[in-house]
């Protein structure tokens, strides 16, 4: 460990005391706060996860931090500011609610800032969350959400549950699913997939029941079957919810349930998926369809599972299952 990541790190921890201390104990924070506790999020949570408050001042951070020995360079580098063309340094995260990303260890080494309407600030062409910029400690494509207060929980289940998004993290912890992590908006990289691997055996989605959610889950599926031995399943989330939306609607009791009994297969999902675009009132729509998923029947390893799915196919599409089962026989061959 290097003294400058040292530095930088210190210089977060730093940040993220003193907007933490604004949102709980300023008026200039009041507005975050009640928009945090509104949605659900309980003090306890805020403290524990150390929330913040960057305050609509661009300067801010300039002033607490005159008094440390450190140069505009290392500033610069740090991604806390923007640099001005003539070198001004420019709060990079201002009237947004901040949360501290940590590593596995603990430590911070980034934000992401949220955006929150207020009457004096509506709704602008703002990023909804905006990120820290790729520095000398934090990495977007290695960083996982929780991974420090996780890890145990997941070492202990063996299993892990991958949100889109922080507040889904969040949300779930409060419910008691506490072996909760999330990628920093970002598609699941090869990294995230090896540290992942080496803690847990079950990758549980948890993606938002949006089709941006459902693409992201079929992407996240191919990318762990091609580079990983990790058991998959998926939650499934009605009317378009992400699971923090579920949890406010339906609560944290029901959220347990679907996450402990209601997990399902891969194929399960890859049904529901495949019908996504398809209209199953078309017979041309229905065979392709059948086709499809025989496609995907034969990387399924069970053969108690295989027989249960081709049982099902058969029914719902008055296909007799000798025939299904000798293109599935068909497709297997020609696969190798
Ligand atoms: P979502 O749009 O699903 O946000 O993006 P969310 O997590 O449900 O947040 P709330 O409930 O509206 O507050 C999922 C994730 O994508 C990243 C964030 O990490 C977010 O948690 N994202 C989203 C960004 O980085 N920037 C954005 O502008 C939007
Ligand atoms: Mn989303
Ligand atoms: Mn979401
Ligand atoms: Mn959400
Ligand atoms: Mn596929």
């Amino acid at each position: 460990e290097s003294s400058k990541t040292r530095q930088l790190i210190t210089l977060h921890e730093k940040a993220a005391e003193i907007y933490h201390h604004l949102l709980m104990h300023t008026t200039a924070g009041q507005e975050a706060l009640d928009y945090l506790l509104k949605r659900g999020l309980t003090e306890e949570l805020i403290i524990e996860y150390q929330i913040g408050f960057a305050p609509m001042q661009r300067e801010f951070l300039e002033k607490i931090f005159k008094n440390e020995q450190l140069s505009a360079e290392f500033f610069a580098d740090s991604g806390l500011f923007v640099v001005r063309d003539d070198g001004q340094l420019l709060d990079r995260f201002y009237q947004r609610i901040v949360f501290p990303i940590r590593n596995a260890q603990g430590k911070t080494i980034g934000f992401s800032g949220r955006w929150f309407e207020t009457p004096d600030f509506p709704a602008e062409n703002q990023p909804k969350y905006l990120n820290s910029p790729e520095t000398a400690i934090f990495n977007k494509r290695e960083v996982l959400f929780n991974l420090d207060k996780a890890r145990g929980a997941i070492r202990k289940t063996g299993e892990v549950f991958l949100f889109e998004g922080f507040m889904d993290v969040l949300a779930a912890w409060q419910s008691g699913i506490q072996n909760g992590i999330a990628s920093m908006g970002t598609s699941l990289t090869q990294q995230q997939v090896t540290m992942i691997e080496r803690m847990a055996q079950e990758v549980i989605f948890a993606y938002d029941g949006d089709n941006a959610g459902v693409e992201a889950t079929h992407r996240g599926i191919e990318l762990l079957k091609e580079s990983s031995q990790l058991k998959v399943t998926v939650l499934q989330f009605p009317e378009r919810l992400d699971p923090d939306d579920y949890i406010r609607k339906y609560g944290g009791e029901a959220f347990q349930q679907l996450a402990n009994h209601g997990r399902a297969t891969v194929f399960a999902f890859k049904m529901a998926y495949h019908r996504l675009n398809r209209n199953l009132a078309n017979e041309n729509d229905q065979l392709e369809y059948v086709e499809v998923l025989l496609n995907e029947l034969i990387e399924v390893d069970s053969l108690i599972e295989q027989d249960r799915y081709l049982t099902q196919l058969s029914t719902e599409f008055q296909i007799s299952r000798e025939v299904l089962q000798q293109q599935v026989r068909q497709l297997k061959q020609q696969g190798r």
